[in-house]
């Protein structure tokens, strides 16, 4: 009987499109799913006998290639876990398992660890670009064992997106890298899409702007600087018609915006390896805020807006619109690949930032223009502490910044909620303060709690009695 080279177990949306596009490269691949109705499904498409898909486990097993190579598309979590198990009891010397869910980087260093001593190889992949990508081309974050991934490298080049002619995939770096990468990936996709939903609302309330227009304008902004895969389908919601009555279908869309946590991981680790990212935290804690719609609707009662009597330009409004928008865009990269240098530093994952900006142009939901500049930086200097450093990006922030100021402005005058745009605007600004009142801070800390300061005109530790008057 022939055996297949990959075996992919979970046949949902993510599997039954990796398993075609898989096949279409002319790859042997089976797959396996409990759930006869996928299997069946699968099946049913079948042109040649380069896959076929599995309801029963052994048959599954025994219909691979040995050492075998096992991709697990299931949902992250417990899940992954109990398939593992169930697989140990079939699983050979060398065999590979490859966990593609949004894991948690902390559960796929726990799955490295306790696996470590088994027969087979584990790792962690994070891919991205949902449907489209699993099924033409995604951008794919391997991380973990070098051995298996040297083994499935060929498939993952032959799969992923490319971008002229280069492969959205790399090995990204030790332990969990792959999944850390990809978790950061998804913060910086919270705040652009936190970005994007200001920029519409200072369009829709600030500028008056109609639905037609606001797709004109991010269509138009798409084929600028600012060329990214969420700008151009931001601009093509704007554009669809409601099926269930006149107009566009975003305009019934309920303003409550939900997650599976991804974004929320990125905040919490930030803070362990000393990264600040206050634009994904702001887009996090955006979305919980949307939740609270009941809230929001009694508040609404309570603290009635103003009426906004100022005329807007509008051409004028979206030039600097479209400057703050490219600004904040950069300062969301510059802080998740500040956060992954921070982490492949704690945790020893040895990731190229340079192979990140560059798997990351194709493929993936952030895929942007932009990216080309970011390789292009850490390609000139592995050790960039921060892309806003960079003579190109430093340049582009310079001229951008009295329309970045600007635009925060007269959303806040007009009291249009900006925590995207203000917060990256907040974090250039202190990125590029020579000096910050933290001085105050030092002072405080040492008044209430003796912790000691150090001085800016001599070496030392110092501590002060303050001259206490309270009590
Ligand atoms: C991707 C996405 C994807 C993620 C969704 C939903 O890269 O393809 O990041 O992995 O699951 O974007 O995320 P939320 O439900 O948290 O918005």
């Amino acid at each position: 009987m022939k055996k297949f080279s990959f075996g992919i177990i979970g046949l949902g949306t993510m599997g039954g499109n990796f398993i075609l596009n898989i096949n279409d490269h002319g790859f042997s691949v089976a797959g396996y799913d409990k759930d006869k109705v996928k299997t069946d499904a699968l099946n049913a498409e079948r042109s040649t006998d380069l896959f076929e898909a599995f309801s029963s486990l052994p048959a599954f097993m025994d219909s691979l290639e040995t050492p075998r190579n096992i991709i697990l598309l299931v949902p992250a979590g417990k899940v992954v876990d109990i398939v593992i198990n169930e697989l140990k009891p079939y699983w050979g010397d060398n065999d590979v398992i490859i966990d593609c869910g949004n894991s948690h980087f902390t559960d796929t260093q726990r799955r490295v660890d306790e696996l470590s001593g088994e027969k087979i190889h584990f790792m962690g992949m994070g891919i991205s670009g949902g449907e489209t990508g699993a099924r033409y081309g995604a951008s794919i974050m391997p991380g973990g064992d070098r051995e298996a991934h040297a083994r499935i490298a060929p498939m993952l080049n032959a799969v992923c997106a490319k971008v002229d002619g280069e492969p959205c995939t790399a090995y990204m770096g030790n332990g969990a890298a792959g999944h850390y990468v990809k978790m950061v990936h998804n913060g910086i996709e919270y705040a652009i899409m936190q970005t994007l939903s200001e920029c519409y609302h200072l369009m829709k309330v600030y500028g008056q702007m109609s639905n037609a227009e606001i797709q004109q304008t991010f269509d138009a902004w798409n084929k600028g600087r600012l060329q990214s895969f969420l700008v151009e389908i931001t601009a093509a919601i704007f554009k669809q018609p409601d099926d269930l009555k006149s107009g566009e279908l975003v305009d019934s869309i309920l303003d409550t915006a939900a997650q599976k946590g991804t974004g929320a991981w990125t905040s919490q680790d930030a803070a362990n390896v000393a990264s600040p990212i206050p634009v994904i935290d702001a887009a996090v804690s955006q979305r919980i805020i949307s939740a609270m719609r009941a809230q929001r609707q009694i508040a609404a009662k309570q603290f009635p807006a103003e009426a906004s009597e100022v005329a807007v330009n509008k051409e004028a409004l979206l030039k600097q619109l479209e400057a703050a928008l490219y600004s904040t865009y950069i300062v969301c990269y510059a802080q998740g690949f500040q956060m992954l240098a921070n982490a492949s530093e704690e945790y020893k994952y040895n990731i190229s930032l340079s192979s990140v900006a560059s798997i990351w142009r194709g493929g993936c939901i952030i895929r942007a223009a932009m990216l080309v500049k970011i390789k292009e930086a850490f390609a000139q200097d592995a050790d960039l502490k921060n892309i806003m450093l960079n003579d190109f990006f430093a340049k582009e922030l310079n001229e951008a910044k009295a329309s970045f100021k600007s635009v925060v402005s007269q959303a806040l005058a007009t009291g249009i909620p900006v925590p995207a745009l203000s917060s990256a605007l907040n974090y250039y600004l202190s990125y590029h303060s020579g000096w910050l009142p933290a001085n105050v801070i030092q002072a405080q800390r040492d008044f209430f709690g003796a912790h000691t300061y150090q001085r800016n005109d001599r070496e030392g530790t110092f501590h002060t009695n303050w001259n206490q008057t309270i009590h």
